[in-house]
C-alpha cells in the first residue's frame, strides 16, 4: 500500500485526505492520506521519520513549509520561493517542491486564461502571496504587489525581482487605484473575505477583460468574485487553487495524470 499525507500544525481541518482519496479511488489506487501533526520545531525528525517508515509523499503546511526546506533538494521555484509543501520520497534525499505556486497557473489555465504577456496584480505579502507572485513573475510581463503593509510589498517585490525576467513593482493597497484598471490578471492573496463579507479591492476598479482569481476558499464565492462576475471578469475561486496544488502533487507522487474531476468533485462536496 502506498501512504500519503499532510504535516502541519494544526491540520485537522483539511480538505486534502478526502480529495486525494478520491483520486485513489478513482484510479483504483491501493492508497492512504493521513495527517500528522508534530510538534512545530520536528520539521527535521518529521522527514527523516517518514522517510525511514517509507512513506511515498507528503504535503507540508504551516509551520513546517520554510523549515521543510533545510531537509529536502528542493526544485528550482520551491528554492527561490523558500517554501516547500509537497515532499517526494522516492528519491533519497527526497525531492521539495511548490505546488502552491504550480497551482495558480495550472488553475488559470484550466479556465482558459494565458498569463503570457500579461500585466497581473497580487494584492498581499504573505505566505500565500509569496507562492503566487513567484509564479506570476515567471509567466507574466508586469507584476504589481499591494499590500496594506507596504514594506513588506516592497520586501517581496524585491526577492521576486532578483530571478524573474517581468518587471515587479509594489506599492500599497492605494496602488490598487492605478493599477488594477490597466491590469489582464488579479489575484487576492489576502485574507480579506474569509468568513466575511469584505474585499480588498474596490468594484468600481474591476472590468470586463480581467481574470480575477481568489485564493481564498471560504466562501467558495467571495464578494471580490461576485464583483469580478458583476463587472464581466472572468473568476476562478479559491477552490480551484486547492484542487489544483493537491492534482499537481499527486503528479509528483504517482508520475500519473491525476483524476482532476473526481478530486474537484470530492472538494466541492466537502465545501
Ligand atoms: P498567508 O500565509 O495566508 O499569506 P499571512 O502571511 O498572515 O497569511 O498574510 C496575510 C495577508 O493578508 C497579508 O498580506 C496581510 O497584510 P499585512 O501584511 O499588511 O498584514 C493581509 N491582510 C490581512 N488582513 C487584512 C486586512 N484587513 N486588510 C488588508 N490586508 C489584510
Amino acid at each position: 500500500m502506498h501512504v500519503f499525507g499532510l504535516i502541519g500544525n494544526p491540520v485537522g481541518h483539511s480538505l486534502s485526505p478526502p480529495m486525494h482519496e478520491a483520486a485513489y479511488r478513482e484510479l483504483d489506487m491501493d492508497a492512504k492520506y493521513v495527517t500528522f501533526e508534530p510538534d512545530a520545531d520536528a520539521a527535521e525528525a518529521a522527514i527523516e521519520g517518514a522517510a525511514a517508515l517509507g512513506v511515498d509523499g507528503l504535503n507540508v503546511t504551516i509551520p513546517f513549509k520554510q523549515d521543510v526546506l533545510d531537509f529536502v533538494e528542493p526544485d528550482e521555484l520551491a528554492a527561490r520561493i523558500g517554501a516547500v509543501n509537497t515532499v517526494d520520497f522516492s528519491t533519497s534525499p527526497p525531492r521539495g517542491y511548490n505546488t502552491d505556486a504550480a497551482g495558480v497557473s495550472r488553475a488559470f489555465d484550466h479556465h482558459d486564461v494565458s498569463l503570457s504577456g500579461t500585466d497581473a496584480v497580487v494584492v498581499g505579502a504573505g505566505g500565500a502571496a509569496r507562492a503566487v507572485a513567484f509564479t506570476l513573475a515567471d509567466a507574466c510581463d508586469r507584476v504589481h504587489v499591494a499590500n496594506r503593509t507596504v514594506e513588506k510589498a516592497e520586501s517581496l517585490a524585491a526577492d521576486v525581482r532578483a530571478d524573474a525576467p517581468a518587471t515587479v513593482t509594489a506599492g500599497g493597497l492605494d496602488s490598487l487605484d492605478e493599477r488594477v484598471p490597466a491590469a489582464d490578471v488579479l489575484v487576492n492573496a489576502t485574507s480579506v473575505g474569509m468568513e466575511e463579507d469584505a474585499t480588498p479591492v474596490p468594484a468600481d476598479l474591476l472590468h470586463g477583460d480581467l481574470a480575477v482569481l481568489d485564493a481564498v476558499y471560504t466562501p467558495v464565492e467571495t464578494r471580490l468574485l461576485r464583483d469580478a462576475a458583476a463587472a464581466g471578469a472572468t473568476t476562478v475561486d479559491g477552490a480551484w487553487m486547492l484542487l489544483f496544488q493537491g492534482v499537481v502533487a499527486f503528479e509528483h507522487w504517482t508520475g500519473r495524470d491525476a483524476p482532476v474531476e473526481a478530486m474537484n468533485a470530492e472538494l466541492r462536496a466537502q465545501l
